[in-house]
């Protein structure tokens, strides 16, 4: 990032350099090539003058007599007198004399015809020339005029001038241009320099904030100095960072809120994209098909969830951009009940194309199931008894109740379907009354122990006639005591001994037991009777259940003891278990709260 604000001030600083060379060196060439051009033509002018008035001493008849000593005097005088450089040839060029010369030398010097301005003047018109001039070392000025003599050109006249101090007024008005270059070069550079350097400077916040903003991060603001472009240009991006500051932290709130929702789901919500890969997944979901989040996202919806039926519910979803339901079962990990309710709602590859909401049914279904089996085991049980009252009395009123023996015997059967039917409803409204929690526990302070003592000898005549003993092992567990409801704990006592002494072997043993676990008492009653088939063991605290009916009926029994005590005890905030040995004996334990 350094490299580029430098880079930019030195471009900056290079390109005011430039400029300044170029308009500097311009304008001193110009004002040179104005100057020399006017200096040669005000020379030739002055140098044309000169040679005039020259000519009127080195006369061409002169030159005609070929005098020499005369010429070169005349030559030496003009030219000491005027300062210039004199030199007279003949026609062929050669030179007679020149005032720059000893006598003695001028005959040795080259022959001049093919000199440019001695080559003008012989063929009769003024020659000038600007050279440098190996005999003196200097840039010169030569200027030759024609001498003639009644129309013949007889010799040529030159004179010329070292430009040496012509050169020296052009240098002197030069020099002020080129100091006045290197000292606006100084400044340009020095100027640059503390300009670009501040631009540099803030160009470099400006790129460092900028960089900021595109991490997402607008905690910090340009500050605005002078009123620039790069002012306007900070002002623009400080306006532009607030406003996306704040639709960002409104994105952010609603994704929140978003996410939230769908985290808290109940439902399972799983998003895919066209191809169905899983895009993002709940809770819900996770738990629903047991898998985790981080594993799924990214894998196909069939690779993870593994059923045919979803994939295609919802690739046909996402293909009707539609909303599709399914009920169905998953076999795995647990069965289960869903309902499916797949959503397509794009078709493009990068988003989120289609939903699946999936609802766990499976204990609605298994209520709504419970609820089924119990109307119909309701009817079946109520219709028993009083089909079987129904029967007897009709056949009574046929006539049979003439018969006294056979009456007795069918009223019996009446009274004892009667007993039964009233059982059932007793023990219907309990259950009832239980579930609706319109009856309220009411717990008090007990001892386990003696309400035991008052509900054992309920069972003195069974007792004796199975021949049964009973231990009440409760007194020596030194119990604490308990808050429960008294009545339905009678209740419980009352049912759990039922079974123990009606499914118990005749000289029988019944153990009623307790012990300490942590924050509870479990109470156990024991027996030594036909015991539970073990795949019953686990549903005998369920609504009509019964091992045998054909037995349960021989007993008198409703199979709705169990499953009273099993609600009594979880209202109270226990748990109910019963572990059996077919022949040979059955525990039901229950446990309450301390
Ligand atoms: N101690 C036990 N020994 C053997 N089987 C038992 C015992 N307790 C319960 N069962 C079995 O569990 C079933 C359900 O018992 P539950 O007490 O709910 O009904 P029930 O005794 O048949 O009828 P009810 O209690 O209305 O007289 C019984 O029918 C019986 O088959
Ligand atoms: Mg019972």
């Amino acid at each position: 990032m350094g490299g580029t604000g430098g880079k930019l001030g030195r471009k900056i600083a290079f390109s005011y350099v430039i400029f300044f060379t170029v308009v500097l060196v311009s304008a001193d060439l110009y004002i040179s090539k104005k100057l020399e051009t006017r200096g040669e033509s005000e020379l030739r002018k002055s140098l044309i003058a000169f040679a005039k008035t020259f000519e009127q001493t080195l006369t061409p008849s002169l030159i005609q007599s070929r005098d020499l000593p005369r010429i070169y005097a005349l030559t030496k005088a003009l030219g000491e007198a005027s300062g210039l450089r004199i030199t007279v040839t003949d026609p062929k060029g050669t030179v007679l004399g020149d005032s720059e010369r000893t006598f003695e030398e001028v005959p040795e010097m080259e022959d001049h015809s093919q000199r440019p301005e001695i080559k003008w003047a012989l063929r009769g018109e003024i020659g000038s020339s600007m050279r440098y001039s190996t005999t003196l070392r200097t840039g010169m000025m030569y200027l030759a005029l024609p001498l003639t003599e009644t129309g013949n050109i007889v010799g040529a006249l030159r004179v010329s001038l070292s430009l040496q101090s012509a050169n020296d007024i052009v240098y002197s008005v030069r020099r002020p241009i080129w100091a006045a270059l290197i000292a606006g070069i100084g400044c340009v550079i020095l100027l640059g320099a503390i300009l670009s350097g501040s631009l540099t400077k803030r160009i470099r916040s400006v790129t460092r904030i900028a960089l900021l903003y595109s991490r997402g991060n607008f905690s910090e603001r340009i500050p605005l100095k002078s009123n620039d472009e790069l002012n306007i240009l900070s002002k623009a991006m400080n306006q532009m960072a607030s406003a996306l500051e704040k639709r960002l932290s409104e994105i952010e709130r609603e994704k929140a809120k978003l996410s939230a929702i769908v985290r808290n789901m109940a439902e399972g919500v799983i998003a895919v994209s066209r191809s169905r890969k899983i895009l993002m997944l709940n809770p819900s979901a996770e738990k629903i098909f047991g898998i985790s989040g981080q594993v799924s996202v990214g894998k196909l919806l069939i690779e993870v969830i593994r059923s045919r039926k979803i994939d295609e519910t919802v690739s046909l979803a996402i293909e009707k951009q539609s909303l599709l339901s399914q009920d169905l079962v998953l076999a795995t990990p647990k069965e289960k009940h869903l309902r499916v309710n797949a959503v397509g709602i794009s078709s493009s590859e990068s988003e989120i194309c289609g939903f699946l909401v999936v609802y766990d049914v499976t204990e609605m279904r298994r209520l709504e199931k419970m609820r089924q089996d119990f109307v119909a085991n309701v009817s079946h049980e109520l219709r028993t008894p009083l089909t079987s009252i129904k029967g007897f009395v009709e056949t009574l009123l046929s006539g049979v109740f003439h018969n006294p023996v056979q009456s007795e015997k069918f009223l019996k059967i009446i009274n004892e379907n009667t007993e039964r039917l009233h059982r059932l409803i007793v023990n219907l409204l309990d259950l009832s009354k239980i579930e609706s929690q319109k009856n309220p526990l009411q717990p008090e302070p007990l001892n386990l122990s003696a309400e035991l003592e008052k509900i054992l000898p309920m069972f003195a005549s069974p007792i004796r006639e199975k021949n049964l003993s009973v231990e009440n092992r409760l007194p020596a567990a030194a119990l604490p005591e308990i808050r429960a409801d008294k009545d339905k704990l009678h209740q419980v006592f009352v049912n759990l001994l039922d079974n123990a002494v009606k499914f118990n072997k005749t000289n029988g043993r019944i153990v009623i037991d307790a012990r300490l676990l942590e924050g509870k008492i479990q109470v156990s009653v024991r027996d030594t009777g036909i015991g539970i088939p073990k795949d019953a063991v686990g549903r005998i605290f369920e609504r009509f259940f019964t091992v045998d009916k054909a037995r349960t009926r021989e007993f008198g029994g409703t199979g709705l003891g169990l499953s009273i005590v099993k609600h009594i005890v979880e209202a109270h905030g226990g748990s109910v278990s019963c572990e059996s040995e077919p022949e040979t004996g059955t525990t039901v334990a229950f446990t309450l709260p301390i």
